[in-house]
Parts: C-alpha cells; sequence; structure tokens
C-alpha cells in the first residue's frame, strides 16, 4: 500500500469520490509543468531569432573604458542584467593566468575569458550562478573573497580576477557577454 493510501485510509481506485478530484489535479500539474516546460524552451528560440533594427540598437551597449582606473571595477547595465568591467592589475592578471585548471570548479583559461591584447579588461555579466545575486567587489569598500575578485554574499560564493567560481556553492563561472572591441578605450557589449 503506498503512502499515500495510507494517508487518506482508502487505496487509489477504490472508488473513493476524492479519487477523481485527485486525478484533476495530477492532471493540471501535469499540463502546467508541460506549459513551463515549453516556456522554458521557447526563450532560447525566441532569443535567437532575428530581432528587427530597433531592437538591435537596444540590445548592445557602447562603453568608454577610460574613466575605470585600474583595479577598479564598474556594473554596466546591459539588456537589464549587470556587467561587470574590471580593469585588473598586472599582478590580477597573473594571478589568474597561474591558477592550474585541476583547481577550479569550472575549468576555463583566463586567455579564454579576456580579449586577446587587451587582458587588462575583464567582462562579465555579474550574476552570481548559484541563485542570482549580484556578488559584492566593484566598491573600493566591497569584500572581494579570498581570491580577490567578488564575494557573493547570499551563500558565500566566491570568484578571482577572471570571473571564474573557486568557493561553491555557485557551480559556473561568472559568463562572460557578448563583446567586442570598437577602439582600444571603447568595447560594445551585445
Ligand atoms: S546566490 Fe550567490 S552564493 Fe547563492
Amino acid at each position: 500500500m503506498s503512502a499515500t493510501a495510507h494517508a487518506t485510509g482508502h487505496t487509489p481506485g477504490d472508488g473513493h469520490p476524492e479519487d477523481g478530484s485527485k486525478r484533476d489535479f495530477l492532471k493540471m500539474v501535469t499540463a502546467a509543468s508541460a506549459f513551463i516546460g515549453v516556456g522554458a524552451l521557447a526563450w532560447p528560440l525566441i532569443d535567437s531569432m532575428n530581432p528587427s533594427s530597433d531592437v538591435l540598437a537596444l540590445s548592445s551597449v557602447d562603453f568608454e573604458l577610460a574613466p575605470v582606473a585600474l583595479g577598479s571595477a564598474v556594473t554596466v547595465v546591459w539588456r537589464g542584467k549587470p556587467v561587470f568591467v574590471r580593469h585588473r592589475t598586472a599582478e590580477e592578471i597573473k594571478g589568474a593566468e597561474d591558477v592550474s585548471l585541476n583547481q577550479l570548479i569550472d575549468p576555463a583559461t583566463d586567455a579564454s575569458r579576456v580579449k586577446s591584447g587587451h587582458d587588462q579588461w575583464l567582462v562579465v555579466i555579474g550574476i552570481c550562478t548559484h541563485l542570482g545575486c549580484v556578488p559584492l567587489g566593484n566598491k573600493p569598500t566591497d569584500p572581494r573573497g579570498e581570491w580577490g575578485g567578488w564575494f557573493c554574499p547570499c551563500h558565500g560564493s566566491q570568484y578571482d580576477t577572471s570571473g571564474r567560481v573557486r568557493h561553491g556553492p555557485a557551480p559556473l563561472n561568472l559568463a562572460v557577454p557578448p563583446y567586442g572591441f570598437v577602439s582600444d578605450s571603447k568595447i560594445k557589449i551585445g
């Protein structure tokens, strides 16, 4: 006998009036799950369709790098998301490059996360890959965690100077958005 049968004092299918309503409820839950599933699948498909030119214009942001002092970081809003732009020191770059991949939770080289010839600039989406909080580390007074990148106050995840997760519960590195250098001092995000 199932746990459900114990709880209700009858077995499923014995003609109890509650059985019909339970079946209906289960059907509703299944239908709702299917709907959510379709919704979740639909987003990347819609996102990848060619948007109109006015939407395209809104979907990219030009950002002037000169005001970002060495060692500091700023937040740029792109498509409603915080994007961290960090001007890394030589020491921070070296620290990020010298890590062996087997020490990483989500292995990725530093070189794969920056643009060649512009490795003093790190650009990442500032959303913790655990449950979506915005990590601290851009303000001079913010904690940056043990690896000098960002610290997520929600559950204690820490990221290094390449935006790679070094201490969980976050499972993945901070994502790198699509971007490129328009000139040596300007990037286009999106
Ligand atoms: S949301 Fe960042 S650690 Fe949980």
